[in-house]
Parts: C-alpha cells; structure tokens; sequence
C-alpha cells in the first residue's frame, strides 16, 4: 500500500511532469526543507525508471540573486545546465539565482518547477488531491475565454469593484500543472493576466494575505482606490497605514501601479500565509503591485523596483459583462461542466 504522500509524488512525477525512463531528474533543497518529500519524489522517479539526484545545501540567507554569496555556483550551475527535469523544494529559493540564470540560457530542454517550503500534507493537498487533466481541460477553458474577453471586471464580499482591459498582446499565464514540456513552471492552479496598462479602475480590496511585506492577512482589509492603473489611496486601519508607507518609500512611481490579477484554481490550496498557495485558493484573486516582466507584458513590461501580491478572497467575475463566477463560486453553465 502507497501512503498519500507517495501517491502524491507520484501525480507530481508521471500526471504533471510525464517523466521518461531514462531521464535525469534533480530535486533540490536546503535545511528547511522536508526530507520525506524529497525522498519520496525521489522514489517516485526511480519507480518510472528515469534517473533521480537529490542536491541540498545549508539554508541560505537570502532567496534569488541574495541567495548567490552561499551558493555553490559552479558545481550547482553545471547541474542544472544538463538535467531534463528540477523540481525545486528549496525554503530560501533559487529562482532568479545566477545558476538558475545560467542554466536557463543554456539548458532549453529543463522542465523547472518552483514548490518552494512543499511540506508533506501541502503536497498532497495541492497536487496529490487534485484532479490532474480535469483541473487542466477547466483551467485551458477559462483562460481561453479570458483572452477573448475586452473588458474584466472582478467583486467581493469585502469590497473590491475594479474594471480593467484585456490586452490580447500581453500574455496570459495557464499554470495547470503541465510540465510535461520545457518551461518554468509554476504550482499547479493559477491564471495570470496582465491588464492593458492604466485601464485598471475601481476599488480593490485585500482581505487575503499581502506579500511583501506581511506575509500574513492584515488586521483590517486594506483598501486600494485605482484610477487609470494607478493606486491614488490606501485604507484601512493600521497595516494599510504600513502598506502605505512602504510603497511610497521606494520612491518610484511604479511601484504604485498595478501590475497583473490572478485567478486561483487550486482545489486543495487554503489561506495559510504561504503566498504560493495563498493566491491559489479557488475562488480567489490576487493582484500584484509594480514590477512586470517584459515576458508578461511584450516589448518593455512595466518597470518597478520590487512587486508585491495581495489576496482578494471569494471574487465574482465578469467576462465581457457575462458573470462567470459569484462570490467564489463557477456559475458560468460551460465552465461547471468542465470544473474538476
Ligand atoms: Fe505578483
């Protein structure tokens, strides 16, 4: 008998990564991270006959490039530079680190994926519960109605009312666990939009958690008034008056600008103050501040000197002016046949 977690890294191994006998497959870590799940990713890789190496390290103390002065970069780079698939359990991540760099430029083959801080019952929430190809044929569907729609328009519960364009050049992000080709992949149950640049109007309302800089869920929503993409008032009680202060002291324009909204679709992904999960609840949306990519958003992106997400939780969406979702709930009749 396979425990859950084993069955779970397993999904990970054959449903979303669809590794080969024969591939390489290099999982890393650092001290923080969860043995048994790497371990148990590791056997499930032997099991299909391909051929796993776990690489951990001392925690560094920084994530990305901040984490470089710890790194073993060589040893590390040339790693990543040949192996078919790396799945990175790393707590302080490697993600943008200069061996991620490198070896993005020049491995074209890698299948990356993030699952930063993956503990055993988060596995086999968010992978090992799920519904692998349903929660994709679903997901693929509302992305594509998404692309197709000119204007979107989000509300919850606790206030959010905001409006924007959909702009058909920008790229709109499907995460459903595909990483049966090369990319960097992402935790299964998120699409990404990147609005067309100052058509973000309305209100938007954070009652999720808000990261950076708290990491957690504020002591009272906080409160963003929008016009023309840009944030013109943050309110709330005392972590909006925090919120305020810190996007202000970068002292850059852009880092009051919205940058993209997500929906979440993850069927096992509960608020818990990790924003990888957070901002794949279902039913949920989450909106980023500041930095985009110009991958996201072709030629330029949008300049910023840091990003920050928050949470809006139970949203109700409208494509078009057609209502696809209530409070967190798929209404759209097209959509609830497909749901996983
Ligand atoms: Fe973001």
């Amino acid at each position: 008998m396979k425990t859950e977690l084993q069955i779970a890294a397993d999904k990970l191994i054959r449903e979303m990564f669809k590794v080969q006998p024969g591939e390489t497959v290099l999982l890393t870590g650092d001290e923080e991270s969860d043995t048994a799940v790497l371990k148990a990713v590791s056997d499930s890789a032997k099991e299909v006959g391909a051929l796993p190496m776990i690489m951990t390290i001392p925690t560094p103390r920084g994530v990305g490039k901040a984490a470089d002065p710890d790194l073993p970069i060589e040893p590390m780079t040339a790693a990543f530079s040949v192996c078919d698939v790396w799945i990175e359990f790393n707590h302080q991540w490697l993600l943008y680190s200069t061996p991620f760099e490198r070896a993005a430029a020049v491995n074209k083959k890698l299948r990356y994926m993030c699952l930063v801080d993956f503990t055993e019952e988060l596995l086999i929430r968010t992978v090992g519960h799920v519904e692998t190809e349903k929660l994709q044929v679903f997901m693929r569907k509302v992305t594509e109605m998404t692309k197709n729609a000119k204007v979107m328009r989000v509300t919850t519960p606790a206030g959010c009312d905001v409006s924007f364009e959909i702009e058909p050049t920008h790229y709109v992000a499907c995460d459903c666990g595909d990483a049966s080709f090369p990319a960097m992949h992402m935790m299964t149950g998120q699409i990404n939009v990147v609005p067309r640049f100052g058509t973000v109007n309305g209100t938007i309302v954070f009652d999720g958690s808000v990261t950076p800089p708290f990491g957690t869920t504020p002591d009272v929503p906080i409160k963003l008034t929008v016009k023309d993409g840009v944030i013109q008032s943050v309110e709330g009680g005392r972590d909006a008056a925090i919120y305020d202060k810190w996007l202000r002291d970068f002292d850059d324009p852009g880092m009051l600008k919205m940058a993209h909204i997500a929906y979440g679709f993850n069927p096992g992904a509960k608020l818990t103050g990790n924003i990888v999960e957070d901002e794949r609840v279902w039913g949920a949306t989450e909106w980023g501040i500041g930095y985009v990519s110009e991958i996201d958003a072709p030629p330029c992106g949008q300049d910023a000197k840091s990003h920050s997400d928050g949470i809006c939780l139970n949203s109700s969406v409208w494509l078009d002016g057609v209502q696809i979702m209530d409070e967190g709930k798929v209404i759209d009749p097209v959509l609830v046949e497909l749901m996983p």
